[in-house]
């Protein structure tokens, strides 16, 4: 019996953007596990984060693009923690810990891992899981973004980096001028693998105010 399920007639929109998006295919052809990859690439080249010898927590880090990238970026020296709701196949150099961000017994057992060594960079590429509702989706990602700054600002070294997506909508702004306030500069990213039609956005904070 002919079978239909991959024909072009038979997906969705959405699929069939996914699949013809030039990043989509460019990340298959260089063994990259996401498109995301390019988005941190892109915030890397032009804002110099990442360099060998740093302690890196990742959130939300799952099918593991960043992590490949954190990875073949710090070369073997340094400490890559990442962790996912969701496992994740195992990355090379990367320490992975699969649970909720938003319970408190998996940010303690993150602590734990950490040990007290403070971290150089702290990137959170974390989404609620999507609705389509924006009254459902945008509170959710402003509550990810938010619980991941409490925790950067807890584990980061005083001249520490904090990367975090966020959906532009209400709550941003608020959200922006917390981080100002913590650290010495806050700016934001829009990186081209970032679709434009997509509310997302980095805020990009370095080094944590002194009181
Ligand atoms: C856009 S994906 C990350 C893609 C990743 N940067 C890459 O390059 O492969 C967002 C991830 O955030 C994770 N996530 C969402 N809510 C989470 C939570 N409460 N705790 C941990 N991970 C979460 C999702 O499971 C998903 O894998």
């Amino acid at each position: 019996m002919a079978r239909h399920k991959h024909s072009s007639r038979h997906r969705s929109a959405w699929m069939q953007e996914h699949l013809d998006d030039p990043h989509v295919k460019r990340a298959k052809a260089e063994g990259w596990r996401s498109r995301a990859v390019y988005k941190l690439k892109e915030i890397d080249e032009k804002d110099r984060l990442i360099r060998p010898g740093m302690q890196v927590l990742e959130l939300g880090a799952a099918p593991g693009g960043w992590s490949q990238y954190i990875a073949h970026r710090l070369n073997g020296r340094g400490r890559i923690i990442a962790l996912d709701i969701l496992p994740m196949d195992h990355v090379p150099d990367v320490e992975f810990m699969q649970g909720d961000f938003t319970e408190q017994a998996v940010e303690r057992r993150l602590k734990g891992v950490l040990s007290g060594n403070p971290c150089d960079l702290v990137v959170s590429d974390m989404n609620p899981n999507m609705s389509g509702v924006k009254a459902v989706d945008q509170p959710g990602s402003i509550y990810l973004a938010e619980l991941a700054l409490q925790l950067a600002l807890e584990v980061l070294h005083f001249r520490g980096i904090f990367l975090v997506k966020v959906l532009q909508g209400e709550g941003f702004d608020t959200l922006m001028a917390d981080m100002k306030r913590r650290f010495d500069s806050v700016r934001s990213r829009k990186p081209q693998a970032s679709r434009s039609r997509s509310r997302e956005i980095y805020l990009l904070a370095k080094g944590i105010r002194q009181a």
